[in-house]
């Protein structure tokens, strides 16, 4: 578990990358005590501790949403197919689910195959130290990290922040693997000619989901 304070173009932004797996894990009891006086030394702002446990429902929310529309559209038309089916839906879903939600709920990766899926600063960040944890050995699907945006952006607000780390699975290397078929690169190039989201090992960090909400 690291926590730590990153200077960044937009102000100060505090996170804190932590195992969130077991429910009895001390960690959960531990990681809010680290994270209040960051947040509250530079925000005056606390999240409520709700937060994480519906941002987390929220992310599987969308990765079940997702999954149902990628299963149905490989055993429907094969993963040519599913790639248009993933054009067209995936920015759908998410937006879907952020509407319905309040919240804002999205994917991305340090390789995007969507541009609309690029990380910003404090994305990238996280994404950069979750690679460095997934290289030191810890178990990716227990990836998260959480931070109060300090930024003020218009009338907009601050933002209480959370992301969770998402494996790749075998089934994902059909698409983003090192071995795509030919016909399937060439249909991914067709919807997506700034792909780059290939060559990612079963096991390996493939991205994040990214949730956050406006604070009050
Ligand atoms: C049928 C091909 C296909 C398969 C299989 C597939 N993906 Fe993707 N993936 C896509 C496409 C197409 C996009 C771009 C979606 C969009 O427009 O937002 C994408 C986007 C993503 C993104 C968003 C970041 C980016 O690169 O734009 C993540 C994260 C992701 N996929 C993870 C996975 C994981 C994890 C699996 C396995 C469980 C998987 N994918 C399986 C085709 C696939």
């Amino acid at each position: 578990m690291h926590a730590r304070v990153y200077p960044t173009g937009y102000g100060t932004l505090s996170f804190l990358v932590k195992r969130d797996r077991s429910v009895f894990s001390p960690l959960k009891f531990v990681a809010p005590l680290l994270l209040a006086p960051l947040a509250m030394a530079e925000t005056g702002t606390v999240a409520a501790a709700d937060d994480t446990a519906r941002a987390n429902a929220l992310t599987q929310q969308l990765g079940a949403r997702l999954k149902t529309a990628l299963e149905t559209a490989m055993q429907q038309g094969g993963p040519i197919a599913a790639i248009t089916v993933c054009r067209d839906q995936a920015q759908v879903i998410a937006a879907d689910v952020s509407r319905d939600s309040g919240w804002t709920v999205r994917r991305t990766a340090l390789r995007v195959r969507n541009p609309a899926n690029t990380p910003d600063a404090w994305e990238r960040q996280v994404l950069a130290s979750f690679a460095t944890a997934a290289a030191q050995g810890t178990d990716i699907g227990t990836l998260t990290a959480q931070a109060t945006d300090s930024v003020t952006s218009g009338s907009e607000g601050r933002r209480w922040r959370y992301m969770k780390a998402i494996p790749t699975g075998q089934v994902c290397t059909v698409c983003h693997g090192s071995n795509i078929d030919p016909a399937l690169a060439t249909a991914i190039k067709t919807s997506y000619p700034e792909d780059q989201a290939t060559g990612f090992a079963p096991g390996s960090l493939r991205g994040a989901f990214s949730v956050s909400r406006l604070l009050q």
